[in-house]
C-alpha cells in the first residue's frame, strides 16, 4: 500500500527556512489544475496518477489568502479563505466549498457509564470532513453488474490529510436488486488499524441520515457500534458512484479489536494474551433457545459458536427478581446494560432488522479476558439501522395490531413474531428480561434516560440539522447522477428518490419505502414514552462529555490479530448441555508490512 501524509512537521520546517510554505490540494476529474491565490495564479500538479489530487506548495507572505481553484479552464465561483497562519488547505474537493466543517454531536450525562474500550473515530472516521473513495475505473462493470464478487484494480480512501491506496482488493456486493448496491472490501493493509470496510447504499431511506442518526445515539448512550462516516465515492475517470455511508463491518475482527481493545489517546490496540473472542454474525432465526439451533450464529473459519449454548442455558436459569443474581449474570455472562440499552433503541426507532422485531440480525461477542473456565462473558452489538425510523412499517394499523409509532413496549413483550410463517417464534431475551423484575426496571430507567437525553425532537433534531446542513448537496449530487446500473429484479421494488422526498420525509410527510417522515416518527415515539412514565426530555441538546480514557502504557501496538486457535483454555469445563463439534484449529501467518512513502511536493517559489 502506498501511503500519502501531508507532512505538517516538514512545512513546519520548511516554513522556518523560507518564510510561509503553504501547500493546496485539489481532487478534481480533469487535466489542468491551478489555484488562484490572492490573484496569482499557481499551476498545480497531479501528486500520483490514481488519486486524482492535485497539488502545489507556494511561498506566501503572513496574510490571510482568498483562492480559488480552476480545473480546466472552469473555475470555482466562490472564493475560498485560509488565516495568515494556515500551511495547508488539506486535500479539498473541486467545486465543494466547505473541506471542514465540524458537526455538533450528541451527548449523555457525564455521569452515565461511557465506552472507552475504543480507539475511537480517528481520522477515517472524522466527520469534519468528507472522505472521497476512488476506485480504478476497470472496475466500472461491477457497478454496471452488481456482481457477487469482483477485485478492484485498485482502492484509495483520501482523508484530509492522507490517501491510502491498495491494489487486487476483493469486494463482495450485496442488495443487488437495487440500482446503487451495498459493497465491501477488506484490505491487506490497515488504514488507522482498520481494514474492512463496509460502503452502505442507503438506498430505501429517502432522507439518507436515519442509519447515521441510529450509529449516534448508540455511541452517545455509550454502547460499542460500528463507527461511520458519509463519504462520496467516484471511480478514477471522474464516473460518480454516489454518496455512501462508510462504516466498519461489526463481526469482523478488524472491528472486534479496535472497538474493545483500542486505545484512543495512543490510537493503539492492545488485545490481552493475544487472543481474540469470536464474533458471531448473527442471521434471521438467531435466538437464544435452552436447547438450540444455534446454526444461524453464524462464525468465521477456525472459529466456534458453542458458547452461545452455554449464554443460553446461563440466561434461562437467571432469576431476574432477585438482584444479585441479575448482577452475577451481567458480570459472569452478559453486559445486560449494553443489551438493554440496544433493546431500548431498537423499540424506539422501530427497529424491526435487529434482534427484538421480525427478524434477528445481530452481532455476539466473547470476550475472553472477561471470561473465567467456566463462564464467557459476552457483548450483544446491534448493527444494520437501515430499517428504522418508520422505513417499511405500516402507516395504519399493522398485522398485529401495532399503532404505530405510539405503542408501548410493553405490547411488543411476549409476543410471536413472524405468525403465518413457517418459523413463528417470540424473542427468549426479551420475554426473559422485560416481563418483570430487576432487569425490567433496568431497561425502563434505560429507555427514559435515553428519550430524556437522546432519542427526542431536541436532541435528535439538533444532529439531524447538522446533516442537513452538512450533507444536502452531496445527497443532492447522489440523487441526480446518472446511475451506472438499472436493477430489474421483479420480487423488489426499486426506490428512486428526488430531492423532493428527501424534504418530505426529513419533515412529517411518508414517501414510499418510509411509511413515516422522520420527525414525525421522532416526536410521536418520544411523546409516548414521555406520557407513559412521566418525564420531559431536556431543553437544550447536550453535547458530548469528555471521555474518561484509560491512560494508555507504552506497550508496543499489537498487530497481531491472526492468533485466535480455538485452545482447550476457551473450550472450557462447560460440557455438560451442548454437544462439543469437532475444532478446526487455524494457523495464519502474520502479514502487514507497510511501504510507507512520503510524497514531497513540487515547490513555486
Ligand atoms: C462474478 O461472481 C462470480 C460468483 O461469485 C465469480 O465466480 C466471478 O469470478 C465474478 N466475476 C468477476 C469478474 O469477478
Ligand atoms: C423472483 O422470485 C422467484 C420466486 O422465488 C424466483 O424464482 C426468481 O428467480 C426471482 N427473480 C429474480 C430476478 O431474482
Ligand atoms: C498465540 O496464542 C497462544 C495461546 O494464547 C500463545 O501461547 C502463543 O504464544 C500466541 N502466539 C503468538 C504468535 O502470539
Amino acid at each position: 500500500m502506498n501511503y500519502f501524509h501531508l507532512s505538517i512537521i516538514f512545512l513546519a520546517i520548511l516554513n522556518s527556512i523560507y518564510g510561509r510554505m503553504v501547500t493546496f490540494s485539489v481532487i478534481a476529474f480533469g487535466n489542468e489544475a491551478s489555484v488562484t491565490i490572492n490573484g496569482i495564479v499557481y499551476p498545480m500538479k497531479r501528486i500520483d496518477d490514481y488519486s486524482n489530487v492535485h497539488a502545489v506548495t507556494a511561498m506566501l507572505e503572513e496574510v490571510p489568502l482568498e483562492y480559488y481553484y480552476t480545473v480546466d479552464g472552469q473555475s470555482e465561483q466562490y472564493i475560498r479563505t485560509l488565516d495568515s497562519t494556515a500551511i495547508t488547505s488539506h486535500i479539498e474537493f473541486f467545486g465543494r466549498e466547505k473541506t471542514i466543517r465540524p458537526l455538533k454531536g450528541m451527548g449523555y450525562p457525564p455521569d452515565k457509564p461511557q465506552w472507552v474500550r475504543s480507539i475511537g473515530k480517528t481520522e477515517v472516521f472524522d466527520d469534519s470532513y468528507i472522505p472521497t473513495i476512488i476506485v480504478d475505473s476497470g472496475s466500472r462493470e461491477y457497478f454496471v453488474s452488481g456482481n457477487d464478487t469482483w477485485t478492484l484494480g485498485r482502492f484509495t480512501m483520501i482523508l484530509k490529510d492522507e490517501i491510502f491506496t491498495e491494489e487486487n482488493v476483493p469486494t463482495k456486493c450485496q442488495n443487488r436488486y437495487e440500482d446503487k448496491f451495498q459493497w465491501r472490501v477488506k484490505l491487506q493493509h490497515k488504514i488507522h488499524k482498520r481494514s474492512v470496510f463496509k460502503f452502505r447504499a442507503n438506498a430505501v431511506d429517502p432522507t439518507f441520515f436515519r442509519q447515521s442518526l441510529y450509529g449516534d445515539m448508540a455511541a452517545a448512550v455509550g454502547n460499542p457500534v460500528h463507527n461511520q462516516v458519509i463519504c462520496r465515492v467516484y471511480l478514477s475517470d471522474g464516473t460518480p458512484i454516489g454518496l455512501y455511508l462508510m462504516i466498519e463491518v461489526t463481526s469482523s475482527r478488524s472491528f472486534i479489536r479496535t472497538q474493545f481493545y483500542g486505545n484512543e489517546i495512543s490510537e493503539k490496540v492492545k488485545v490481552p494474551n493475544k487472543r481474540l473472542g469470536f464474533p458471531l454474525d448473527c442471521r434471521s432465526g438467531s435466538d437464544f433457545y435452552p436447547n438450540g439451533p444455534y446454526d444461524q450464529f453464524i462464525y468465521s473459519e477456525g472459529e466456534t459458536n458453542e458458547g452461545i449454548a452455554y449464554l443460553s442455558k446461563a440466561m434461562h436459569e437467571v432469576n431476574v427478581y432477585d438482584e444479585a443474581d441479575v448482577q452475577r449474570f451481567n458480570k459472569e455472562w452478559f453486559d445486560l446494560d449494553v443489551f438493554l440499552r440496544s433493546m431500548a433503541l431498537e423499540y424506539l426507532t422501530g427497529d424491526w432488522d435487529s434482534y427484538w422485531m421480525d427478524t434477528c440480525n445481530f452481532v455476539m461477542y466473547d470476550a475472553p479476558e472477561e471470561s473465567t473456565d467456566s463462564t464467557l462473558k459476552y457483548y450483544f452489538i446491534d448493527q444494520d439501522f437501515d430499517l428504522t425510523f418508520g422505513i417499511g412499517l405500516s402507516h395504519k394499523v399493522n398485522f398485529y395490531g401495532d399503532a404505530f409509532p405510539s405503542q408501548s413496549y410493553k405490547t411488543l413483550v411476549d409476543r410471536t413474531w413472524n405468525v403465518g410463517s413457517k418459523d413463528p417464534a417470540n424473542r427468549e431475551a426479551i420475554d426473559i428480561f422485560l416481563r418483570g423484575g430487576v432487569t425490567t426496571t433496568m431497561f425502563e430507567k434505560h429507555l427514559i434516560d435515553i428519550v430524556k437525553h437522546v432519542f427526542n425532537p431536541v436532541a435528535l433534531g439538533r444532529r439531524l440539522s447538522e446533516y442537513v446542513d452538512r450533507y444536502t448537496e452531496e445527497v443532492k449530487w447522489d440523487y441526480t447522477i446518472e446511475r451506472l446500473r438499472i436493477a430489474n429484479n421483479p420480487n423488489h421494488t426499486r426506490y428512486v428518490f428526488t430531492m423532493d422526498d428527501y424534504y418530505a420525509n426529513l419533515g412529517d410527510t411518508k414517501v414510499k419505502s418510509a411509511q413515516w417522515g422522520l420527525m414525525r416518527w421522532i416526536k410521536m415515539r418520544s411523546q409516548a414514552v414521555a406520557k407513559e412514565f412521566g418525564f420531559e426530555w431536556d431543553q437544550e441538546p447536550l453535547d458530548p462529555s469528555p471521555k474518561n480514557i484509560p491512560i494508555p502504557d507504552d506497550d508496543d501496538d499489537d498487530d497481531d490479530d491472526k492468533n485466535n486457535t480455538i485452545t482447550d483454555e476457551n473450550k472450557m469445563n462447560l460440557k455438560a448441555s451442548a454437544a462439543v463439534n469437532s475444532l478446526t484449529t487455524i494457523n495464519i501467518t502474520c502479514i502487514l508490512v507497510f511501504i510507507t512513502s512520503l510524497f514531497l511536493f513540487p515547490i513555486a517559489l
